[in-house]
């Protein structure tokens, strides 16, 4: 094919991916308010185990949830619905991310459980699907990714506010190679997304007594997309006078982070998608690792609670799963209480996690036969969770 054909197609491409975030940035603009779960005469949780541990791992944390919930279970204020379809078999036979029927039901829910779920990649000799996660992320406009860590003997008490549906995770499944020679991805910023996420992050820190709000970005390379999320994050801050904004790259706040002493001067780092991705794995590794790192995607609509981490085939196929590390389900368990308007609830299991994983340590997780099982791990929280009446 000769270059000035190639060059067509990729524009034609180029124009398509352009049209759909031109359509994205008016959806967002004509958003309403976020939901009042107050309001609802019931909320729908859907739970999706997913795949590899997720399925053992997100039990845990469903059998914890609706033993702190169950008098609103039997009141029917809360319904927990299984969404079965979100396996890596169903994706792969409906050759789509999320297939229609399994986005249908995830639609008819306020909220959802999900465990993790395997996303296949280039040469990995499965079919080369978006991750479902991304497309959950998107189709659910979860815009914000809440990851929290914490270790209190070291003072770090860290809010991650990772941007959840922009960056090079906008069209990440929409790049192509131009010629033979040349491939192209994108990294999509629009003000929209970076405001609504820099609006969340600054709110998060007033509400919370939070004196700083860390910016996270590479702005000094990727000069303008980066750039503009920088700004438009300025922007936000001027209405928060009394917390303090400062700039990272990267780079240098990966390293920050094993400073222990500069680290525990972080509060609020506020992140483009790629780089809160990457950043939010290493921070959970000073907490004791992904395994014990829950996270919340928020949108104005739904809701959508999981672990940080992926799948861990690996764990699967070494015969480990029974022995997963529930905590990151159990995190995002607390989260998702927090966040249904039942804080004392969420701060009861907020406080039996940290007995358990933090005081106590009666049984300790340790991916392996060296340790206690997942379901011994979470009956060990149930039993705690209990015992605080
Ligand atoms: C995460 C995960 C996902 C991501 C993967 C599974 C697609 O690493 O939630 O951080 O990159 O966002
Ligand atoms: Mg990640």
């Amino acid at each position: 094919m000769n270059n000035s054909v190639n060059l067509d197609k990729a524009l034609e491409k180029f124009r398509k991916i352009l049209e759909e975030q031109l359509i994205r940035v008016e959806d967002m603009k004509s958003q309403g308010d976020f939901v009042d779960y107050a309001s609802l005469d019931k909320i729908i949780i859907g739970v999706c185990g997913g795949d590899g541990i997720g399925p053992t791992i997100t039990a845990a944390a469903r059998e914890v949830l609706e033993y702190i919930l169950a008098d609103e279970v039997s009141a029917g204020k809360i319904e927990f619905r299984d969404i079965g379809g979100l396996t890596l078999e169903n994706r792969i036979a409906h050759g789509k991310a999320i297939p229609d029927d399994v986005l249908a039901e995830l639609k008819a829910c306020h909220i959802v459980l999900k465990g993790p779920t395997t996303t296949p990649q280039k040469g990995s000799g499965l079919p080369n699907i978006e991750s479902a996660n991304v497309a959950m992320r998107r189709e659910l406009d979860l815009f914000a990714n809440i990851r929290p860590v914490r270790v209190p003997e070291e003072g770090i008490d860290w809010c991650i506010f990772r941007e959840n549906t922009e960056g090079a995770y906008a069209v990440g499944s929409k790049g192509f190679n131009v010629t033979d020679d040349i491939a192209v991805d994108f990294t999509i910023t629009t003000k929209q997304g970076s405001t609504r996420i820099a609006e969340i992050a600054y709110d998060y820190a007033r509400k919370n007594g939070k004196t700083r709000v860390s910016l996270v970005t590479k702005a000094n390379v990727i000069k303008t997309t980066d750039g503009n999320f920088l700004e438009d994050c300025h922007r936000v801050a001027e209405s928060y006078p009394e917390i303090t904004t400062d700039e990272w790259y990267a780079d240098i706040m990966t390293a920050k982070l094993v400073d222990t002493k500069r680290r525990r001067d972080f509060q609020v780092l506020l992140l483009p998608n790629l780089y809160g991705d990457i950043i939010s794995d290493e921070a959970a590794e000073f907490q004791g690792g992904v395994g014990t790192a829950g996270c919340a995607n928020v949108g104005k609509r739904y809701a959508m609670f999981e672990a940080i981490h992926g799948s861990a085939p690996r764990m699967v196929n070494e015969g480990r799963a029974k022995f997963a590390d529930p905590c990151s389900m159990l995190r995002a368990a607390v989260m998702l209480l927090s966040h249904i308007g039942y804080q004392t609830e969420a701060d009861k299991l907020a406080r039996a996690l940290d007995i358990c994983t933090l005081e106590e340590k009666k049984l300790v997780i340790t991916g392996r036969d060296t340790g206690a099982t997942t379901k011994e791990f979470s009956d060990y929280v149930l039993e705690t969770l209990k015992s605080l009446g």
